[in-house]
């Protein structure tokens, strides 16, 4: 193999997603079927010994792609170097609990987590936050990066979107593969706002091919927006293999482009675009090439769609004066 190898680091390693991760991204479907990657493993102390069964579990599949793994218990060593940043070690919700109940207990790991990004990675570093709450906890991680651009921060709104494509995919039977320009918009909970006004289904509206009304309002979208605490309803723990997925995904688009006539959803910072405001984490419509995202501008947003971003951004701004207070940020 004679690429460098693309340095990724995992945080939270030895927990549910991480195992549901580490094995796809070793085998190429994070970056690339023809891309060598370094991992880098982060754990806190107590979990390290988990993470030396995985990463013995790795070097068993004997990936071509993977150049090593290293384990660490120190988010400054973790981060030395790193091209690609998984941000997904966090407390996650147990049965009762909203998204925001974690402000306080996660928000404090990634504030150390954004100063050794800042001190350590490199200059092309690509971040996504997966940890809940996922956007407030990247709006901290960039806030003590102020060296690193604030376009690499992201969150992750992946799940949300191809739980959307899912739902109207059995709506419609059609194949998840012709549903396009699908958005959700604003924060990771269940205020999320999954926009099918623009979507095309086989090429046409996805509203007008809907034609439901009702379906929309009262089905589709809190089915989406409640998906994960119906999973912890049924499991008894968090989403794992598929939040694992729709981090692939998340980042695989980033760094690979998304198709013509296609964009994805990512929650990143604002630009005040559709009225968020300014340097919010929030959910948009975007398309992404050579390794950059942009927003998709100019999209009417109907009065139904406007009430909807108006509630999730405005719980958005409200985690922001949360975490202002608790000096995370
Ligand atoms: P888990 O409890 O199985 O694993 C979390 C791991 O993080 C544990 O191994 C723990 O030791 C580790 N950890 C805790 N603090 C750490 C720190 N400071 N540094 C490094 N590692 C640390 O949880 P999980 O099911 O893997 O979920 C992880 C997070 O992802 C949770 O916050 C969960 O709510 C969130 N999540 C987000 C989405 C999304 O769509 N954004 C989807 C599913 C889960
Ligand atoms: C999910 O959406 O499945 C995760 O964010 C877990 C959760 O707490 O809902």
């Amino acid at each position: 193999m004679t690429r460098t190898p693309v340095t990724v680091t995992v945080t939270g390693a030895a927990g549910q997603i991480g195992y549901a991760l580490l094995f796809r991204i070793a085998s190429g479907h994070l970056l690339g079927a023809d891309v060598p990657v370094r991992l880098r493993l982060l754990e806190i102390p107590q979990a390290v010994k988990a993470a030396e069964g995985t990463a013995m579990e790795l070097d068993d599949c004997a990936f071509p792609l993977l150049s090593g793994t290293d384990i660490f218990d120190d988010a400054a060593k973790a981060f030395e170097g790193t091209n690609v940043a998984l941000l997904v070690g966090a407390r996650p919700r147990t049965k009762g609990m909203e998204r925001g109940d974690l402000l306080e207990a996660n928000g404090g790991i990634f504030k150390p987590q954004g100063e050794a990004i800042n001190a350590g990675a490199a200059d092309d570093i690509k971040v996504l936050v997966v940890g809940n709450p996922a956007n407030t906890n990247a709006l901290i991680a960039k806030s003590h990066a102020p060296d690193v651009p604030s376009d690499r921060f992201t969150a992750m709104t992946r799940l949300d979107h191809n739980r959307a494509l899912a739902q109207l995919s059995k709506k419609t039977g059609v194949s998840v593969d012709d549903i396009k320009k699908l958005t959700i918009w604003g924060n990771h909970s269940a205020t999320q706002y999954p926009d099918v006004f623009h979507a095309e289904i086989a090429g046409k509206n996805a509203a007008e091919t809907v034609n439901d009304q009702n379906w929309l309002e009262n089905d589709f979208i809190p089915t989406v927006a409640k998906r994960g605490a119906a999973i912890i309803e049924a499991r008894g723990a968090s989403s794992a293999a598929s939040a694992a997925s729709a981090a692939i995904d998340h980042v695989h688009t980033w760094v690979n482009g998304t198709a013509d006539g296609d964009w994805t959803s990512m929650a990143v910072v604002s630009d005040g675009s559709y009225g968020v405001p300014e340097g919010l984490i929030s959910s948009f419509p975007v398309t992404t090439k050579g390794g950059k995202w942009e927003i998709v501008q100019g999209l009417d947003v109907n009065d139904f769609s406007r009430t909807r971003i108006d509630a999730t951004v405005n719980e958005l701004s409200e985690e922001r004066a949360a975490v202002q207070k608790l000096g995370l940020i």
